[in-house]
């Protein structure tokens, strides 16, 4: 009989969360995607009397419009926000006294999201912002080339919770002559910004899925913020590159995502692995699949 590695759902993720008994993750990352709140592109209007007018109100009276702007903009915020909270707060409750959230979002929606954050978790468990930087595609001419992502990280309990300093792998030193030859050796524990290539486009990393994140950046975040045997939880799962990292660190995992292709892109990157259990999709179809897992 295989141990329980982890479990994989083919759901909306609001639904398994509510599900989830509270405090049962011991870490969280999420990289929810941009825009999954139905944008309505509404344009205020004011109208004002017309013999020449497109509407017709009270006693045949009619009325010319006038386009006032789109609120698409506000709306969007509005739409993406009114979808995160519900998930956040679950999120939230779900998340073990001593666990740690890490959120994923691009540097255009972070401001957003941190003031959302804050008012869930206090600002208080506000632990950092991880600056990840790439250097890859192309390159504005006319502003500075945006290349980096955000990732807000929060604890539940501001006092108390897992950082596995010593843990930490090292990285070189940018000046490694401006500190002793036994510290350069040693290399330094990375800062709150973190350089690291995008998923290699031609590398055995990669499975296809379009919003696939580095295995490197999952198992820093994996490592230093759970123990061996921990739960870690993600809702917004994708090609399942937490679970990879899981797998090689020796954490157990939940994994949710709501889209089919996302549970096949798991299926073939899982295929081979025992003791991951299926919920709402049959990974069979796809076991023959060869995946970067695999024996
Ligand atoms: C940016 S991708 C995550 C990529 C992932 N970090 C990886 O490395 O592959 C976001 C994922 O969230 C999923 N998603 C969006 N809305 C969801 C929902 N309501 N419930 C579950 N999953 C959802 C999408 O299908 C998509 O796979």
């Amino acid at each position: 009989m295989s141990t329980n590695l982890g479990t994989i759902y083919l759901a909306d993720n609001l639904e398994v969360l509510t599900g989830l008994a509270s405090g049962s993750a011991n870490l969280i990352y999420i990289d929810p995607p941009f825009n999954t709140g139905k944008v309505q592109q509404r344009t205020q209007i004011r109208t004002i009397g017309s013999e020449d007018g497109d509407r017709v109100g009270f006693k045949g009276r009619r009325y010319e419009t006038i386009a006032l702007g789109k609120r698409g903009f506000r709306d969007l915020f509005d739409d993406y926000l009114a979808f995160l909270e519900p998930r956040l707060a679950e999120a939230h409750r779900v998340l073990a006294p001593d666990g740690t959230l890490y959120f994923h979002v691009d540097y255009r929606e972070v401001h957003y999201c941190k003031v959302l954050l804050d008012a869930i978790f206090g600002r208080e468990c506000f632990l950092n912002e991880v600056i990840w930087a790439y250097d890859y595609g192309g390159r504005s001419k006319t502003r500075w080339p945006p290349k980096h992502d955000n990732i807000l990280v929060y604890t539940k309990d501001p006092r108390r919770y897992t950082f596995n300093w010593d843990d930490i792998e090292r990285i070189p030193y940018m000046a490694p002559g401006l500190v002793g030859p036994d510290k350069a050796a040693r290399g330094k524990v990375p800062t709150d910004t973190w350089w690291h290539t995008i998923v290699p486009t031609h590398g055995s990393e990669k499975t296809g899925y379009p919003t696939q994140k580095p295995l490197g950046i999952l198992k820093r975040i994996i490592g230093a913020s759970s123990r061996k045997g921990d739960v870690v939880l993600d809702f917004f799962a994708g090609s399942g590159t937490t679970g990879a990292a899981c797998l090689a660190l020796g954490r157990r995992f939940v994994l949710v995502d709501n889209s089919p292709q996302a549970l096949e892109a798991m299926a073939r990157r899982f295929a081979g692995v025992a003791g991951i259990q299926w919920v709402g999709f049959d990974p069979g179809a796809h076991a023959g699949d060869v995946g970067p897992l695999a024996p």
